[in-house]
Order: C-alpha cells, then structure tokens, then sequence
C-alpha cells in the first residue's frame, strides 16, 4: 500500500515579498533560492527548495508538498485515489520545473489549498552547500521532512476524514482542551511513514484564514532561544510564549508573519515508531509555557 513518505515543501501566497524574504533570512534563518518580482524559494537544506511563496494578497496557504521514495508507489497512491473518485491533476511540465521536481500530481484540500504529491526532489548541487546566516546549527530535515502545518478545519470531522483514510496519513494523537468554559478545541495530529510525530494537523475554528501555522525544527536549542531574541529586538509579535508541548514534546515559541499567520520554531520533538506507538488524548496544547499574548 503506497504510502507518502514526508512533507517536502510549502507554498504561501504573501502581499509583502520583501518582509516575508528578511523574516525568513534574518530571522528564522532559511536560505535564498531564487528572487524575483513575481516570488521567492527558500532553502533550508541540500534540496533546492523548501518553501516558495507567491506574490498573491491572499497572504495564507497555497500548497502542501508530499514527497515519495519512488515513481512507482507515487503511481500506485495516485491510482488509489481515482479509485476513491477522489479528482487529481497532472502538474504541466512548466509548474514541475518551477517545484523542482520529477513528477507531480495534485489534489484539492477540503479547506481550500492544494496537496501535490511528487516523486524527484533536486538538489541544490553539491558546490552549493546550505548557509544560514543567523543559525549555529542546521534545520531538523531529511526523511522527517520540512517541520509541520496547521491549517484551520471548516468542518473538523470531515477534514479528519479526508486525512486520514482519503490521504493515508496516520492519527499520531489528539488534543482536546477547554480554553474557554465551553469552548472545546479539539485537534488531530497526523504522521507520515517517516515518524515526525506530526507533519499536519488540524483543528475545528471559524477563521478568516486556512493556515493557523508552519512549523520548523531545529537541531540545536540555542536557536530556538536566538530566534525568539531576534523576533523580540525586531519587534516581531510573539503570539506563543516559549513552552512545551506534551504530545509531540517540542520546545518552542510562535511567532506571527507579515502574512497574518504564525510561524513556530521548536527543538526536540518525538519521532513515532508504529511499532509501539498508542494513540493518546491530551486535555492540554501545553504542559508549561507557551503564555499567549494578545496582539492588538
Ligand atoms: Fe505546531
């Protein structure tokens, strides 16, 4: 049974490319693939690129990029899915070069951004080593993939449906806590092949945009630390203070882009091995920390 393998690449549609390009340098610490009028890749390791985001005032989600070992179980996983009706597009030749990759398909979320599934990533080539210019260390990537997304559910069971038996990824656990007396937020963390605890999950909640949040990991926790210093001397609003999860165990703060949405940055962080994993419910998003701070 064909299975995705892991998350490889995001894309955004923002309004303001010049922000997005020193908050993502300056700050969280990616690498500049390519500049133009029209939008930005990003680098945050050997593949050419990891994020790209679109001039677009949509300033929210575009894309998730699901990655797989080989052509044929990418064949055999889009088979499966026009045998569940489900309809899929064949990336043209010019959005493949675009994506650096070999071959593509793409499906629509039910929440109104799209999933392409792809096999062939490119390298940036190997004169062309990955430099951070803020980081002492390297982003947590390979197998586990690019880190994680949270895009906001309109209908929660029907999203969770759609995850998990439309796409095959796996439930890794759920949290369900009262924030308020009555107001439940009840989210669903999925894992891929791979076993990053969670390359998406999502949550039920009436919100203007689709994407609550992207996430990268990092190897060294000073980073995390140095990268809340500079959103602080930059005047960058913290929406999470620094904390803890207690499903994924990843510590991290959040922090909002010039999009709207939030990005967290997190080190640590647990990798699921099946064969021993159960599938729990937390009653917290955080077991210290992550205080939230009303951005006005
Ligand atoms: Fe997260």
């Amino acid at each position: 049974m064909a299975e995705i393998h892991s998350l490889a690449y995001a894309g955004f549609g923002v309004s303001d490319l010049d922000k997005w390009q020193w908050l993502a340098t300056d700050i969280i610490g990616m690498q500049v693939a390519h500049r133009d009028e029209q939008g930005l890749t990003l680098r945050m390791d050997e593949y050419a690129q990891r994020f790209f985001l679109e001039k677009n005032p949509i300033d929210d989600i575009l894309v998730a990029g699901w990655q797989f070992r080989s052509e044929q179980e990418l064949e055999s996983y889009v088979r499966e899915l026009r045998e569940k009706e489900v309809p899929v597009e064949v990336l043209s030749r010019e959005m493949l070069q675009r994506r650096k990759v070999e071959k593509a398909y793409s499906v629509e979320d039910p929440n109104g951004f799209t999933h392409e599934f792809f096999f062939g990533h490119s390298e940036a080539g190997l004169n062309d080593a990955f430099r951070s210019k803020v980081l002492k260390g390297s982003f947590v990537t390979g197998d586990l993939g690019i880190g994680h997304l949270l895009p906001f559910a309109k209908n929660g069971p029907q999203t969770v449906s759609f995850y998990q038996d439309v796409l095959k990824l796996r439930v890794s656990d759920y949290i369900r806590e009262e924030v308020q007396p009555g107001i439940v937020v009840d989210a669903t963390f999925f894992h891929t092949a791979t076993g990053r605890h969670h390359s998406i999950a999502t949550a039920q909640a009436p919100s203007p945009k689709v994407l609550n949040h992207f996430m990268v990991q990092v190897q060294n926790m000073d980073d995390v630390g140095l990268a809340y210093d500079r959103c602080i001397k930059a005047g960058i609003p913290i929406i999470l203070e620094l904390g803890h999860h207690p499903n994924d165990r990843t510590f991290s703060f959040y922090a909002q882009t010039p999009s709207g949405f939030n990005f967290e940055m997190g080190w640590g962080g647990v990798v699921i091995d099946d064969r021993h994993w159960e599938v729990k419910a937390f009653n917290k998003m955080s077991d210290w920390g992550h205080k939230r701070n009303i951005v006005l």
